[in-house]
């Protein structure tokens, strides 16, 4: 019986994975100039953490979870999303108590949903997400904006579209969750099942139903951007400002919602406008979360931050035709001609790798000609011919494959040659 990988999931092969870990270190490399330092918390956690962190509302929390019962019975849950594992972490770790607020992390991982895979969405993909916590100046909702621009305008990426909005403080939120109640109270039979349980439960996410969105009540919906009080409007104002400031055109859209519940004051989405993407175009998405580290059990803290899924941005990559600049080539082949050449070859090539250049040799015992054919599939920068006559003079024969010039160089110097021509 053959095995097939579960739906929703891939083998990321060697020829594709040279492209993640070159998004991974450019993330690391932004999160480095930032300052953001990477944390990592384990794949499952308690099940009750994403209840009280995402929220029971929300599509993830009802549907997508992986949660299965431990071996003591403990409900457990593989992560969904990175922010309220972290949160936990910040909360467990007693962060807050760091002189150096706020607390800037990222991280780069697997998470888990049990969605309906189509292009772009799977069941276990990998974000890479920043979170800021214990500041509420806006420059850092900027900061953060500005980290996921930056990682998709450096890759190459040029159709970008950012979208922000405001959700307001409590205050603001409560004004406009009763307006929205008052709008859709009469008419929500004509909504789906679960709209109706919204409309008690969480109204707002009512305007982020995929059935009901072409609804009339849903264009006449009242606007969260109406209902901001003064300190969330200024607020907004703020974190606009500095996005001008910094150079990041945005566009403004009072229907974002966004899929989870613990968001306030900023949200923001950076779409990819590439042709031919596909129907699902959010590439990355985060927020403002203040209040979500008290729900965790630590003390009053804000924090934001967003995460983004390494398969999507190499989609957008493939869309916009943009190839990263991954060589998957070698630096040096070994070609051993004959038993002595054969023998070795083994301690030589252990020799370059041990002086960092990258060697191969072979071992399927091939002739010469067929050796010479792999080190051109390899894409050897050198190929470096080991024969009985070559072992006599203790010399090697050097061939450099972009020109064809060929040299013999002694054998003790072979390091210090390849070391030279490569640099
Ligand atoms: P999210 O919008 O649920 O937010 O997911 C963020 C990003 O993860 C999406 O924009 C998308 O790139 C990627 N993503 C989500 N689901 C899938 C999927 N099934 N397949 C492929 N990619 C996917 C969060 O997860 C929040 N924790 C973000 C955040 C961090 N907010 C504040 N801090």
């Amino acid at each position: 019986m053959a095995f097939q990988i579960p739906r929703g999931t891939q083998d990321i092969l060697p020829g594709e994975v040279e492209k993640w870990q070159y998004v991974e270190k450019i993330a690391r490399d932004i999160c480095r100039r930032y300052n953001y330092r990477e944390i990592r918390t384990p794949i499952f956690e308690h099940t009750e953490l994403f209840l009280r962190g995402v929220g029971d509302t929300t599509d993830i929390v009802q549907k997508e979870m992986y949660t299965f019962e431990d071996k003591a019975g403990r409900s457990m849950t593989l992560r969904p999303e990175g922010t309220a594992p972290v949160v936990r972490s910040f909360v467990e770790n007693k962060m807050y108590g760091d002189p150096n607020q706020p607390i800037k992390l990222y991280y780069i991982g697997p998470m888990f949903r049990y969605e309906r895979p189509q292009a772009g969405r799977f069941r276990q993909f990998v974000q890479f997400g920043v979170e800021a916590l214990g500041s509420d100046d806006p420059a850092i909702d900027a900061e953060v904006i500005a980290m996921a621009m930056e990682l998709y305008q450096s890759l190459g990426l040029k159709k970008l579209k950012l979208v922000i909005n405001s959700l307001g403080d409590i205050e603001s939120r409560k004004a406009h969750r009763q307006a929205l109640i008052d709008h859709f109270q009469n008419r929500i039979h004509e909504l789906c099942e679960d709209c109706q349980v919204r409309l008690e439960k969480n109204p707002l996410r009512i305007l982020d139903c995929k059935k009901d969105r072409d609804h009339e009540l849903m264009a006449t919906a009242p606007s969260i951007l109406d209902y901001l009080n003064e300190e969330s409007r200024h607020y907004f104002e703020k974190v606009k400002a500095y996005l001008t400031k910094l150079g990041i055109p945005f566009e403004v859209d009072s229907r974002l919602v966004r899929g989870l519940d613990y968001y306030n004051h900023t949200t923001f989405e950076i779409m990819s406008d590439a042709e031919g993407f596909g129907a699902i175009t959010t590439l990355c998405g985060g927020g403002r979360y203040n209040g979500l580290v008290q729900e965790i059990g630590g003390p009053e803290t804000p924090g934001i931050g967003f995460a983004l899924s390494i398969e999507r941005l190499l989609a957008a990559l493939d869309a916009e035709g943009v190839a990263l600049p991954v060589s998957r080539g070698i630096d040096c082949y070994i070609v051993a001609v004959g038993e002595k050449a054969k023998e070795e070859s083994v301690p030589l090539v252990h020799k370059l790798r041990k002086a960092g250049i990258v060697a191969d040799k072979d071992y399927q015992d091939r002739k010469i000609k067929a050796q010479l054919k792999a080190a051109d599939r390899l894409s050897a920068k050198f190929v470096a011919i080991l024969g009985d006559d070559e072992l006599a003079k203790e010399v090697i024969n050097v061939k450099e494959m972009s020109t064809g010039e060929q040299t013999e160089v002694p054998l003790h110097s072979i390091v210090d040659y390849l070391k030279e021509r490569l640099s």
